[in-house]
């Protein structure tokens, strides 16, 4: 079997119900898992755990708003009773308010600060509780005596790796994410839980926050059309192009997978070069 197969995995992706998120469920039920996603849009996130249904996958949708506490305390025994356990967590949920700094507006920060950076920590707790030894979703040692593979794969973007005009509070957050992972990785080696923890910087792609970035740019007035902005992008990018959802879902199956044992602490770009 390759070591990219996740074939019998459990994973969870939240925000999975569209955009990135979706993409991620769909390749990591692609290479073997069987995958809840977690949402705050409940209609959309059952609709796609059904689509993924019907193409063969085992898929099911949990309600969660990844800044509330009791949210987490109700969805992550509610996902692992669906799966049966739990190997990988996907910290995907996230939202983007472009503003100038000048034009900065405190709800619109702190908003986007509790989605991406205290979801992402309390996913990180209620991930490593759930599958650090003895936790309700570690499934204890495989027959043979291996041991478990734990991943936790987070979304920051490649607006931590680059100074971008208009996404400063983003960019914030999603450096925070950055910071979040590395030490989530020490204390989960420190303390033994055997959770791997890592993150991917993806460029810009056009899911419905990628377009309305390039709309929002525009607007905004920092370039005459969400065309140009997203062709500086392009521009902007070795590779030449925008990214593409299975570009960026793809490398967080690797980073799941038994192919990364030997990675944590990591962030791996998956920009085409942009952040370089
Ligand atoms: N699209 C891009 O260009 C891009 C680039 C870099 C990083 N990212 C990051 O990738 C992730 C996914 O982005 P996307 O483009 O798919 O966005 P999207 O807006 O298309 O989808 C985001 C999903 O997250 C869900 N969500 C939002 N707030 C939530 C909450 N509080 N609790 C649970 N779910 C919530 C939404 O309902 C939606 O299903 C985000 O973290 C984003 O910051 C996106």
């Amino acid at each position: 079997m390759s070591v990219y197969d996740l074939t019998g995995r459990k994973a969870l992706v939240t925000g999975g119900a569209r955009g990135l998120g979706e993409g991620m469920a769909r390749a990591l039920a692609a290479a073997g898992a069987s995958v809840v996603i977690a949402d705050i849009r409940e209609d959309l996130g059952k609709a796609t755990a059904e689509s993924l249904r019907q193409a063969g996958a085992a898929a099911e949708f949990v309600a969660l708003d990844v800044t509330a506490e009791d949210g987490w305390a109700q969805a992550m025994p509610q996902a692992i009773g669906h799966l049966g356990g739990l190997d990988i967590l996907v910290n995907n949920a996230g939202i983007e308010i472009t503003s100038l700094l000048v034009d900065v507006d405190p709800a619109e920060l702190r908003r986007m600060l509790e989605v991406n950076v205290l979801g992402t920590a309390l996913g990180l707790k209620h991930g490593f509780r759930a599958m650090r030894p003895g936790g309700p979703g570690n499934r204890g040692e495989r027959p043979g005596g291996a041991s478990q593979d734990h991943a936790i794969v987070n979304i920051s973007s490649v607006a931590a790796t680059i100074a971008f005009p208009g996404i400063a509070g983003y960019s914030a957050t999603k450096s925070a994410v950055d910071r979040l992972t590395r030490v989530a990785a020490a204390e989960s080696g420190r303390l033994g839980y055997g959770v791997r923890v890592n993150c991917v910087y993806p460029g810009l792609v056009p899911t419905e926050m990628g377009n309305q970035l390039a709309v929002d740019c525009a607007t905004i007035g920092l370039f005459p059309s969400p065309q140009e902005a997203a062709g500086a992008v392009a521009g902007l990018t070795p590779l030449g192009r925008l990214g593409e959802v299975p570009d960026i879902a793809d490398a967080v199956v690797f980073l799941a997978s038994e192919g990364a044992r030997f990675i944590t602490g990591a962030g791996l770009p998956v920009d085409g070069g942009m952040g370089m």
